[in-house]
């Protein structure tokens, strides 16, 4: 049994994350994907509303389960008995930062390797950070994410405004 972790912070969900949670429960036995706490960012979402979005996008995804992480990631990984770590690379911008963390990862441990997959080239382009910034100026997001989370978006995004 080969199991693999997805990390990521998912705030929220894209497609472009999905593409790569679905292309890695391809291959693995199993696959959890980690939703980083980030105690010291500030997220539009916090990490028991990302977990549940994500819970619901990978519903058909029987090998696939969701959990939260605080701390380093090759520990979270140790935790769930994974052996290796899945990540998407969207264009050359994502590799070098991906590449350092992939070798600190496995200085870490040398046990856990990281393997990357191509993001798929529609969803190339796809980034939490530039969805949040489209949908909060009163763009179309809603080919970019799953159309539960389209909505939770917009309202999360209507509440802020009211604040
Ligand atoms: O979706 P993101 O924000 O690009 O994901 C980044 C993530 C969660 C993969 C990265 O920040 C991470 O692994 N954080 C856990 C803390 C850690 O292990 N830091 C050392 C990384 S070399």
């Amino acid at each position: 049994m080969t199991t693999a972790v997805c990390p990521g912070s998912f705030d929220p969900l894209t497609y472009g994350h999905l593409d790569i949670i679905t292309r890695a429960a391809a291959m693995f036995d199993g696959v959890t994907v980690g939703v980083l706490v980030n105690a010291g960012k500030r997220s539009l979402f916090d990490v028991a509303e990302r977990v549940e979005m994500l819970e619901s996008a990978v519903l058909h995804l029987s090998n696939v389960t969701v959990a939260s992480f605080d701390g380093l990631l090759v520990d979270f990984s140790r935790s769930r008995g994974s052996t290796v770590i899945v990540k998407g690379l969207r264009a050359s911008a994502d590799f070098d930062y991906e590449v350092q963390m992939a070798q600190m990862n496995r200085h870490l441990e040398p046990d856990l390797d990281t393997v990357f997959l191509p993001a798929s080239p529609e969803r190339s382009f796809l980034a939490s950070s530039l969805v949040k910034e489209v949908a909060a100026l009163g763009g179309d997001v809603s080919a970019m994410l799953p159309r539960v989370i389209v909505d939770r978006l917009l309202a999360r995004l209507a509440d802020r405004g009211r604040d």
